[in-house]
């Protein structure tokens, strides 16, 4: 089977699918791979090391006759042209924002992968894109925070007084705001966390931060792990206890996501306005909405001193890291899919499968696609 990696082609993205090491595995394992030129530059890796590794490394045309495309983005309309009729093409597929790709699906008989659908279970936790850029992205947060701030992280105990440490918030304990917790406590910081799922106390706690408690009277954790949404009156419950916690803070995470919906708002402006000049908030959810009222997806605004980033594309900062983990993921996935070239996993009764695959040979499978865009 003959696998494409495709340079990306949305701007700022650094990220590249595959990298030579996974390269050499699947080539050793009977796929053949095809890497387009330039493919790894944003992620510093160079076309010479894609060859040394296995890889064929081509033109962007050259690509057209791979039975399998594997991106980080969505393929734009010129790429699917470029795919070969009833081929694979596995990525971050956006399918639900990016319906208008549909039908080429359709039409060029596409079976189409969203790794973002891959289930939350053990049995594929090795493939979890989602776990991987969360954890990249939390970390870089709280890097980006560091830098931001006129302070120190740590107590310090120097000749010219003693300095306190910086008091860090992070909202939404998943994968990213549990990675955010452990970065800002190896630097130092004294770290709160709250979160809706009741589960994540322990796992707060035990990274040595304070779980922030709020009697909760709804279950807000449904059957895959992931949170519910909220009820607006919750949400104003939760934002009376948010709001004096933000107040005392010199740093704000925020992560907090619900699946498939608009991210909740956690932070309103007289939140903002009540935090201590200099402090800054780093607003992860921006993409989907933003869990602070005035972030702005891709801009850091100021507002009373407090800086609000909301980073565009924070995996493609540490592109190198980023792709390492996105490519490990890609290789795990093939390499349970595919045996000798051949799919040996059954589209009705493999898990994964079953929940990722968006389109089979052009027609729409994906229950949550069809949900979400009211098809039958
Ligand atoms: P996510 O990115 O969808 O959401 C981030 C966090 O925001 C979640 O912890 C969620 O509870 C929280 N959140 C949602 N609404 C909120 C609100 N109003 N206020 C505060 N926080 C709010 O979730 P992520 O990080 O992708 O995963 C969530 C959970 O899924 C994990 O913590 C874990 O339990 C489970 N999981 C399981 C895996 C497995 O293989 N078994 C792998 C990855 C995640």
């Amino acid at each position: 089977m003959k696998v494409a990696v495709a340079k990306e082609t949305t701007s700022g993205e650094k990220r590249v699918a595959l990298i030579p090491e996974s390269v050499k595995k699947l080539c050793a394992k009977g796929f053949a791979v095809a890497v387009e030129k330039g493919a790894g530059e944003g992620a510093q890796i160079s076309d010479s090391e894609y060859s040394e590794a296995g890889a064929q490394v081509v033109e962007r045309s050259q690509l057209s006759d791979a039975e399998l495309l594997v991106k980080v983005r969505p393929p734009s309309v010129q790429e699917l042209e470029n795919c070969r009729d009833q081929s694979w093409v596995i990525a971050l597929l956006d399918p639900i924002q990016r319906s208008e790709n549909l039908p080429i699906y359709e039409r060029k008989k596409l079976t189409t992968f969203a790794l973002e659908f891959i289930p939350r279970i053990t049995l594929a936790q090795s493939m979890d894109v989602l776990s991987s850029m969360a954890s990249v992205a939390g970390y870089r947060a709280v890097l980006l925070a560091a830098h931001e701030f006129g302070r120190f992280f740590p107590m310090l105990m120097t000749a010219a007084g003693t300095i306190p440490p910086a008091k860090a918030f992070v909202l939404g304990a998943g994968v990213a705001g549990l990675q955010a917790i452990a970065t800002a406590r190896r630097l130092g910081a004294v770290v709160e966390a709250f979160d809706v799922r009741a589960a994540a106390a322990e796992q707060v706690e035990s990274l040595g931060a304070k779980f922030v408690k709020m009697e909760i009277t709804e279950d807000l954790q449904d059957e895959q792990g992931y949170a519910k949404e909220a009820s607006p009156e919750f949400l104003a419950r939760q934002k009376e206890l948010l709001h004096k916690h933000i107040a005392k803070s010199d740093i704000v995470i925020t992560t907090a996501q619900v699946f498939g919906k608009k991210a909740p708002v956690l932070i309103e402006d007289y939140m903002v306005k009540s935090m201590k000049p200099g402090s800054v908030i780093v607003d992860l959810a921006s993409e989907t909405g933003g869990n602070c009222v005035l972030s702005r997806h891709g801009e850091t605004v100021e507002v009373n001193g407090v800086k609000i980033l909301a980073p565009a594309n924070i995996t493609s900062g540490m592109a190198s890291a980023a792709s390492r983990m996105f490519s490990k993921n890609v290789e795990n996935l093939l390499l349970y899919l595919f045996e000798n070239s051949r799919l040996v996993k059954d589209f009705a009764s493999d898990e994964i499968l079953k929940r990722s695959i968006v389109t089979r040979d052009g027609m729409l499978v994906s229950e949550i696609v069809k949900k979400a865009l009211n098809r039958s």
